[in-house]
């Protein structure tokens, strides 16, 4: 068995007595440090904006405070330039690198592929001044010290964890990092997951989506968002992590035209030019990273600056952009373009892509089938008791002096279900939600063993 970090046992041990228990998905003290100092509205200054009023778990990750397209920060009056991206399954984008081809970017976080990996993303937010607006590091790390997470956090990391600056702020961050690359961010419990797991089958139009999703002359989406597993059984993504420039016109809504030239020099002529600046080549202006599509049903607005705010506007842009005329004011709402059917031209004419997009010959009934489809994205809808017995199954004939037919003990405390295969020496357990499987042996300690997608295949049942 792969083995992973261990934590103590407490809510497994509790339920195997039979005995009712509160549960969250399980989490590792590192990653439990990561969550509280995730979700604390006392690390702004002011206080009140915490990393989850941007990228909340009741919104997918994503900001839940609808009325702009993008977000406020901590200071009244300012906003960022950027639509807050999902931070759900950024734990497994890779490192920003050039390809093999020399022309090619792939992999990184944030719309451009600034930060190399999740604890450098994790320390730009803190000391943004649009967004939690913290004035230094030490700052930051005082807040730290103050708050009832501390005790917690010196028994991570050691005593003196907290004495000095610059490391107690990386280690802010990796304990952030740590918590988003906990399964809580990428749960792959979707009815899309369930349906790749034979276990669910699409309505008509889902599947008519999915058709039109995959195939080369006609959405063509799957060129750029993946939806089949890679060859090491991950499941996908709907990203390839690249860039491209898909032509989205500026966002007259984005509050980001009308800050002060402290922060935004260009006024409303401010344009947003993407990978080209952080890469320095011009041939790469206006290309933004490929999102993934999971819960792309709870995330509006879309796309970088956050232009659409509906499925139907993205998926009829791809469509008809460069078959519907231009309109004649190039600040025009995706709603008054879709009523006028003229689309504006794009933010950053260079470099758009012609070749993938833009004139697709899809219909009306085409559109919304690629929107239902899409909406099979969602997480949460999975349960897997069937899989789940299928992989006991086979792990009591796997390990057969470990584990022995002695019945099952099922726990259920919405909104989650776990279900324990009872033996004599050990106890094997699936979350659903979280899709983890875990092993509680005989002395006590739980341990989490892997990614249930790769144990379902390991047991032959998918
Ligand atoms: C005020 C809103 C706001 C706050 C607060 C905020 N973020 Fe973000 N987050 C954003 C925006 C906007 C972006 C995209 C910025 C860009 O591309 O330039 C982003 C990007 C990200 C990404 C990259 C996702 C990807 O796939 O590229 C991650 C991860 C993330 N944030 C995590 C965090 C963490 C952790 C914190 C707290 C330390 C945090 N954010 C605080 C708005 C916010
Ligand atoms: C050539 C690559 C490419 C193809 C083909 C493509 N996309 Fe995208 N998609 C992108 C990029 C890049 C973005 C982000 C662009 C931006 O923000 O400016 C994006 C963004 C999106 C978004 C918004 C995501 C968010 O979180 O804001 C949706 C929805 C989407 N695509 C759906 C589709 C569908 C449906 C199709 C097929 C009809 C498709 N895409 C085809 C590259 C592509």
């Amino acid at each position: 068995m792969k083995s992973l970090p261990l934590y103590l046992c407490t809510w497994v041990c509790l339920s195997a007595l039979g005995l009712s228990v509160a549960t969250a998905a399980p989490l590792t003290p590192l990653q439990d440090l990561g969550r509280q100092l995730f979700l604390d509205p006392q690390l702004s200054s002011p206080a009140g904006e915490s990393c989850s009023s941007c990228h909340s778990p009741t919104a997918a990750f994503t900001d839940p405070r609808r009325d702009t397209p993008t977000s406020p920060g901590a200071i009244a009056g300012r906003f960022g330039n950027r639509n807050s991206p999902t931070a759900m399954y950024a734990a497994l984008s890779p490192l920003f690198q050039l390809d093999s081809d020399g022309v090619t970017y792939e992999g990184g976080l944030f719309w451009d592929g600034r930060a190399a990996n999740l604890e450098q993303q994790a320390q730009g937010p803190l000391l943004n001044p649009l967004e939690m607006a913290n004035p230094d590091k030490a700052t930051v790390v005082n807040k730290v010290r103050a708050a009832s997470y501390a005790p917690l956090f010196k028994s991570v990391f050691g005593p003196t964890a907290l004495n000095q600056t610059e490391p107690a702020y990386a280690m802010i961050a990796s304990a952030i990092a740590a918590f988003e690359r906990s399964p809580t961010f990428s749960p792959f419990s979707s009815k899309y997951d369930a349906y790749l797991a034979g276990q669910v089958q699409l309505t008509a139009a889902e599947e008519h989506g999915r058709t039109l999703f995959n195939d080369p002359t006609k959405g063509n989406c799957a060129a750029c968002h993946p939806s089949t597993p890679s060859a090491d059984g991950t499941p996908p993504l709907f990203t390839d992590f690249t860039y491209d420039n898909l032509g989205v016109p500026r966002n007259p809504n984005n509050p980001f035209y009308n800050l002060p030239a402290a922060f935004n020099p260009a006024g409303l002529n401010f344009l947003d030019l993407g990978l080209g600046p952080i890469v320095g080549n011009t041939g790469d202006n206006g290309k933004f990273k490929v999102p993934t599509l999971r819960n792309i049903a709870l995330t509006n607005p879309y796309m970088h600056n956050g232009y659409f705010q509906t499925l139907l506007g993205v998926v009829d842009f791809y469509n008809t952009r460069d078959v519907k005329p231009a309109c004649p004011d190039p600040m025009t709402t995706e709603n008054l373009a879709l009523a006028q059917g003229c689309w504006p031209q794009p933010e950053t004419p260079a470099n758009v892509n012609h070749k993938e997009l833009g004139n697709l010959q899809l219909s009306g009934s085409d559109e919304n089938d690629i929107v239902a489809f899409l909406g099979t994205l969602t997480d949460g809808y999975w349960q897997t008791p069937a899989l789940s017995e299928c992989l006991f199954n086979w792990a009591e004939g796997a390990y057969p002096g470990l584990f022995q037919p002695a019945g099952s003990v099922t726990q259920s405390q919405a909104p989650y279900t776990y279900r324990y295969y009872k033996a004599a020496n050990a106890y094997l357990g699936v979350s659903s939600d979280d899709n983890h499987v875990y092993y509680l042996g005989s002395n006590g300690v739980m341990q989490d063993v892997g990614a249930l997608p790769t144990w379902l295949k390991k047991a032959g049942c998918i």
